[in-house]
């Protein structure tokens, strides 16, 4: 495989309304970014994916553009983006922005000229379809929840939004849309970005000749998922948006695409992909509170290692899937994979391990290493995310009381993961001196940034560890580019693997239970380069696991 500058990239994602407010108006900011480079950079993080923070109404925290060139003035300027990629860079750190070009903000010049006239030019940068019987053209459900189309004023056209209404789809098929696309992600590479995290990249090809299907809930709609996510013909987008783009500035691109079937994987990240590294969502729907799951823990890490063992075995070897437990659109992973009980530092620094040493991009969330914690609300009021709304909505309309709706938010909302970062325990955990947007979660004077780094046996520790070890000399190319061997497959709530190369052999043991665990081990030890225990019980042939204990060791070729 051919070496990339990419391949050892430890990535961190900022949520920027929650990461770190610098004026006062209770939302974070581009200039709290540049604040913290120096804690990003000591952790050993060296790319950074913000969530976007191009000019947005906000119908959908920044992922409804309303001006691709244009900075929101609520997290600063250009010039603050411009010191930013400068001020990382000096830190060796690559910033990605994100782009999100599937849809655009209702409030765009374009889609306002596309309003004012549906067949003129700015209408066909749009998917603007007339309606059937005075009804939509079509009964797809919005993955947010209701129709996928809205109305145009008192016409019969309707545009198709996959998202939010705020948020209507880009209409691919016409090339002058795709050029101007492509000149604008150039302009953003110009400027010295590292690249992109990509948004929703696996909806941009729709498939119209479906019409109406029986619907799949009581709302009337269904999910048409097969007519608009990875749709036969979307190749030839995005293999021109590469070459147009990130091909010519040897950008480093993280794509949102789940579920890309196993054939077409290396399509996507193999050598020649479309991309350099995809997000894979097979392992973040896992819930200890799912009714599917609940009291049966241990069989649901069976299953999720089943699962990312799996991924692993269709990618082999030929790219790089993305190393993430968190991010902005899922709650904690602790709250996820962990029964509540057992959370703590060697419950969270076990799961942390579970796929950091895999092979592909290591990205962290923000707070992650910190411990934080989903913070429940007492009221649907609490919420800020429009997609929540719909959701209570949906669930009101399925017959849920309104207590069992809020129940079911508290355990899956997305918002969960956006509550203001908890740097120290001063006032609002150092987040602003102002009023926060979203609430802080209470818990912040014991969970936070600075208590973390304070303490000698803590999760950031532990992830700084991690960290290290694999940026090390002696290790970096085996944990990049050395063969993956799952281990004790067959051991309950174990997850453990081998990475191995000519040189080195490496085995990362995770008991990911709450009892304790005894593994027949024929291997010989080299050196025990982790373990979130003081000590470690290997005897003859045995290896003794605690709860929740990670050991990470060389062992003999
Ligand atoms: C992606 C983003 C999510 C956003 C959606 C629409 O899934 O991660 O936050 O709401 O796309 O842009
Ligand atoms: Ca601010």
């Amino acid at each position: 495989m051919q070496k990339k500058w990419w391949h050892n990239t430890i990535g961190y994602q900022i949520y920027p309304k929650s990461f770190q407010d610098t004026n006062g108006d209770g939302i974070g900011d581009l200039p709290g970014i540049i604040a913290h480079l120096d804690d990003l950079a000591e952790l050993g993080i060296n790319m950074i994916w913000i969530c976007p923070v191009n000019k947005s109404p906000m119908a959908d925290h920044g992922y409804d553009i309303s001006d691709y060139d244009e900075i929101d003035p609520m997290f600063g300027s250009l010039a603050d983006m411009k010191h930013l990629i400068a001020e990382a860079d000096k830190r060796g750190i690559k910033i990605l922005m994100d782009l999100v070009v599937n849809h655009t903000s209702s409030e765009h010049v374009w889609f306002q000229k596309a309003l004012q006239d549906p067949d003129g030019e700015y209408g066909k940068y749009y998917i603007i379809r007339e309606g059937k019987d005075g009804k939509e053209p079509n009964n797809w459900r919005s993955i947010f929840g209701g129709s996928a189309w809205e109305r145009i004023g008192n016409t019969d056209k309707y545009y198709l939004h996959l998202f939010t209404k705020w948020q209507p789809d880009l209409n691919w098929e016409n090339e002058k849309l795709r050029k101007e696309i492509y000149a604008m992600i150039n302009r953003w590479l110009d400027m010295g970005l590292g690249g992109f995290r990509i948004d929703a990249i696996s909806h941009l090809k729709k498939d119209f000749a479906y019409q109406n299907l029986p619907a799949d809930g009581v709302d009337g709609y269904v999910n048409g998922f097969p007519y608009f996510r990875n749709v036969k013909g979307i190749e030839k987008f995005l293999n021109e948006l590469k070459r147009e783009t990130f091909q010519p500035h040897d950008a480093f691109t993280l794509a949102e695409a789940d579920d890309v079937p196993p054939e077409e994987l290396e399509d996507f990240i193999g050598e020649n992909g479309y991309f350099s590294s995809i997000f894979d969502f097979c392992h973040t729907r896992y819930h200890v509170n799912d009714p599917k799951w609940k009291d049966r823990p241990v069989e649901m890490i069976n299953d999720l290692r089943d699962a990312l063992f799996k991924k692993q075995e269709y990618v082999n070897g030929s790219g790089f899937l993305c190393n993430f437990l968190d991010n902005h659109d899922t709650s904690r992973s602790a709250e996820r994979f962990i029964p509540r009980d057992n959370i703590g530092y060697h419950s969270m620094s076990t799961l942390g391990s579970i796929n950091f040493f895999f092979p592909g991009i290591v990205f962290l969330y923000q707070g992650q290493a910190t411990g934080m914690r989903d913070y429940r609300k007492k009221s649907i009021d609490e919420f800020k995310d429009p997609t929540t709304f719909n959701m209570y909505k949906g669930y009101l309309q399925e017959g849920m009381t309104e207590e069992q709706a809020l129940e079911k938010l508290n355990v899956e909302s997305r918002e969960h993961a956006r509550t203001p970062m908890q740097w120290n325990s001063r006032e609002n955990a150092g987040f602003t001196t102002g009023t926060p947007w979203f609430a802080v979660n209470p818990n912040y004077k014991e969970i936070n940034f600075e208590a973390a780094k304070n303490q000698e046996e803590s999760l950031y520790h532990w992830y700084k560890k991690m960290i290290a070890l694999r940026k090390a000399d002696d290790y970096r190319d085996l944990f990049i580019y050395g063969d993956l061997i799952p281990a004790y497959e067959k051991t309950d709530g174990v997850i453990a693997y081998k990475r191995s190369n000519q040189d080195r052999s490496v085995l990362i043991v995770c008991n990911v239970k709450g009892t304790s665990e005894k593994l027949p081990f024929e291997g010989r030890v080299k050196k025990v380069l982790l373990s979130n225990y003081d000590n470690v019980n290997i005897g003859n042939r045995e290896l003794s696991l605690r709860e929740y204990e990670t050991i990470i060791m060389e062992t003999e070729k």
